[in-house]
C-alpha cells in the first residue's frame, strides 16, 4: 500500500545489483511512494544490465559511478541535478564489498591492500558521498542520507570478517559527518542495522544458510526482509522522521537485543 510518502521528493539510489537486493527494493518502494529517482552503482555492475529493468519499472536514468572515485561521485551528482532540475532530498547508500571475505582470507591473515579498498568501498564511501554533495551544495535542507549496516559492527560475529571494522567504520562516519550536516543544512544522516537477507552481498558471508536460520530463531519477529528494509528507509526518507539523525537504527525483529529465545534453547535440548 502506498501513502505518498515521498511525493515530489528526488533521491540517488546507490547499490541495486539485482532484483534481491536492498537497494532494488527501496527503489521500487520510494518509487510507489511518489518520489523521482536516479540509480547509480558501479560501471562493473552496470554492465550486467540488470540495473535496466529497474530503471524501467521506476522511470529513472542510470548514472554510472565507482564510490570510491571523486570524479565519478562529482559527474554523478551534477548529472543528478541537472536531471531533476534543483536539489536532491535523499540518498540510499547500499554499497559494500568484502576483499578479503570474497578471497576467502581468515581475519588474522588479513591482506592489507584488500582491507584498504574494502574500507575504501564499503565505509570511507559514505564520507565521499557526503562530501561530494556537501562541496556541491547538492542535498536540499532537511535532507535524508541512509547507509545499511549489520551489527556484527558492535558485536563479534566471527565470518562477517573485516566488514565488522568497515561497518564500525561507516557507523562512526555517519555519526561524524551527521553532525557537520545537521547544523550545517538540517540534513539526517542514520544507518539502518539489517536482519541477514539473501542478497549477493549477504550470500558472499561464510556459514551464511546456517547463521539467517539462527537469526531467525534470536528474534521475536524473526528476521526482517529486504521489502520491509525497504520499508523502513521510505519512513527515513520522509518528513516524517525531521528529527531523527546520526543512529544507528536497528531493523532486525529484536535480534539486537535479544539474550536467548525458547526456539534457541528448544534446538540445544535436541
Ligand atoms: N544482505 C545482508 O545480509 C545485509 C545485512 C545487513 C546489511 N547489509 C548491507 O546492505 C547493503 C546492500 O547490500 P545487499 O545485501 O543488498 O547486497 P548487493 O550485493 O545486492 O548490494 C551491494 C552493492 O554494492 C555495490 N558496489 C560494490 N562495490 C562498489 C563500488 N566500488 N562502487 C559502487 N557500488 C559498489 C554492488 O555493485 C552492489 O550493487 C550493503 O552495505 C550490505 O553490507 C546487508
Amino acid at each position: 500500500m502506498a501513502y505518498n510518502l515521498l511525493k515530489g521528493k528526488k533521491g540517488i539510489i546507490f547499490g541495486a545489483l539485482d532484483e534481491k537486493s536492498i537497494a532494488w527494493r527501496t527503489a521500487l518502494r520510494c518509487h510507489e511512494e511518489g518520489a523521482q529517482l536516479v540509480l547509480s552503482n558501479a560501471p562493473v555492475a552496470l554492465r550486467m544490465g540488470e540495473i535496466n529493468k529497474l530503471a524501467e519499472a521506476t522511470n529513472a536514468p542510470v548514472i554510472g559511478a565507482d564510490v570510491t572515485n571523486m570524479d565519478d561521485l562529482k559527474k554523478l551528482f551534477e548529472e543528478s541535478v541537472k536531471h531533476f532540475g534543483g536539489g536532491i532530498d535523499f540518498i540510499l547508500h547500499s554499497i559494500g564489498m568484502g576483499l578479503n571475505v570474497r578471497k576467502g582470507k581468515h581475519y588474522t591473515e588479513m591482506d592489507y591492500e584488500w582491507n584498504k579498498k574494502t574500507n575504501d568501498i564499503s565505509a570511507t564511501s559514505l564520507h565521499r558521498v557526503l562530501r561530494t554533495a556537501w562541496d556541491l551544495d547538492a542535498l536540499n535542507e532537511g535532507g535524508s542520507v541512509v547507509a545499511l549496516t549489520y551489527i556484527a559492527a558492535q558485536r563479534v560475529f566471527p565470518d562477517y570478517n573485516e566488514m565488522a571494522d568497515a561497518k564500525a567504520l561507516l557507523e562512526s562516519i555517519t555519526r561524524s559527518f551527521g553532525y557537520h550536516y545537521g547544523v550545517k543544512k538540517k540534513v539526517r544522516v542514520n544507518t539502518i542495522s539489517q536482519s541477514p537477507t539473501r542478497t549477493t552481498a549477504g550470500s558472499g558471508v561464510k556459514g551464511f544458510d546456517g547463521f539467517i536460520d539462527y537469526a531467525e530463531k534470536m528474534s521475536p519477529l524473526g528476521n526482517a526482509s529486504a521489502d520491509q528494509c525497504a520499508d523502513y528507509c521510505v519512513t527515513l526518507f520522509s518528513d516524517l522522521t525531521k528529527m531523527v539523525t546520526m543512529q544507528n537504527l536497528f531493523h532486525d525483529g529484536g535480534f539486537s537485543f535479544t539474550g536467548v529465545t525458547e526456539a534457541v534453547i528448544k534446538q540445544m535440548e535436541k
